[in-house]
């Protein structure tokens, strides 16, 4: 393709993205009488290249450890702070929450994703982390402007952070603190020198363990089917992870949400293309003990 073609190609692109996102906020509830509407970002204005290296030393402040993060700076209302503060990270000021996110969305790009749960889940934190600064601007201005369209009624309990989740996972949430992990329409780093860059790895599967309650669930999608593979494959191999069967998660609304909600798997959708997705849960450890020492009595009597 030539390259005016392809430019006019990505144009027509962002702009299907720019539609379907006003769409999809027309919906939003009517506001109380005086209150201004706030304006929708655009994605088109928030386009960056695709990838950063996940494994570069980028400069972006991380809190000191899980103690150091004010959560209440992402979810004002449920800390009974009347109204937001933009969003803004606050780093490196003790402040223990009560309260913690317990839902996450693992480079969560435009943030599709955080609007679909936030109302399936009123009463969780759900977060999104993406590592790329202008996507998440994006989504911090989605939310704050959604929260404001809607009369602070709806929204209140999403909230994004810029950060490199493969360096940074630890520093934000405590061992065994979320029930779902959501990786969705993950880069998919083809070559094979740069596989070490997924965000689904045996020694990551370890980090994503440690903060996942027993029974907590990692949600995959990609429209790679040879990613797919991948992720299956090293989750397979986990020894904290067994796979959930598809009648148990034939009715878990996220299910829908991920293969079809997504800014990603929107435009899967829009180009005819096909998803594959997984559900795997942290494996109850004492369980398994108790089973194995079963199996070791049965052996000898
Ligand atoms: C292809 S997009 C998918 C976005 C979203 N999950 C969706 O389904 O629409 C992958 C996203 O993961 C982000 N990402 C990749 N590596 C990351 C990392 N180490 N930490 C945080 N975000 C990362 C990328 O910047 C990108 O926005």
């Amino acid at each position: 393709m030539k390259r005016s073609s392809m430019e006019a190609a990505k144009q027509r692109e962002q702009d299907k993205d720019d539609q379907s996102d006003s769409q999809s906020q027309q919906s939003q509830g009517s506001l109380e009488p005086g209150m201004k509407r706030a304006k929708m970002p655009k994605k088109s204005k928030h386009r960056m290249r695709a990838h950063i290296n996940p494994m570069g030393d980028l400069t972006i402040p991380v809190p000191m450890n899980t103690d150091y993060v004010d959560w209440s700076l992402h979810y004002p209302s449920f800390f009974g702070v009347p109204n937001n503060n933009d969003d803004k990270m606050f780093c490196n000021k003790e402040q223990k929450s009560e309260k913690v996110p317990t839902i996450v969305d693992i480079g969560c790009g435009y943030g599709g994703l955080l609007f679909e749960l936030s109302k399936e889940f009123p009463n969780e934190l759900i977060l999104g982390m993406e590592i790329r600064d202008k996507v998440t601007n994006f989504v911090v201005q989605k939310i704050n402007s959604s929260r404001i369209n809607s009369g602070y009624k709806d929204y209140l309990n999403i909230g994004v952070v810029r950060t490199n989740t493969m360096k940074t996972i630890h520093n934000y949430f405590k061992k065994e603190s979320l029930e779902k992990m959501f990786i969705l329409f993950a880069d998919p780093h083809f070559k094979k020198q740069n596989h070490r860059r997924r965000i689904i790895t045996t020694q990551l599967l370890s980090d994503y363990a440690y903060s996942l309650k027993t029974g907590g669930k990692i949600y995959t999608a990609t429209d790679v089917k040879e990613l797919h593979d991948w992720e299956v494959e090293h989750m397979e191999l986990h020894p904290l992870f067994e796979r959930v069967p598809e009648e148990e998660t034939k009715d878990d609304p996220c299910i829908k949400f991920m293969t079809e909600g997504t800014d990603e798997a929107k435009k899967v959708a829009r180009n005819g293309g096909s998803v594959w997705h997984s559900v795997y849960r942290k494996k109850d450890l004492e369980k398994s003990r108790n089973e194995i020492q079963q199996e070791i009595v049965k052996f000898f009597l």
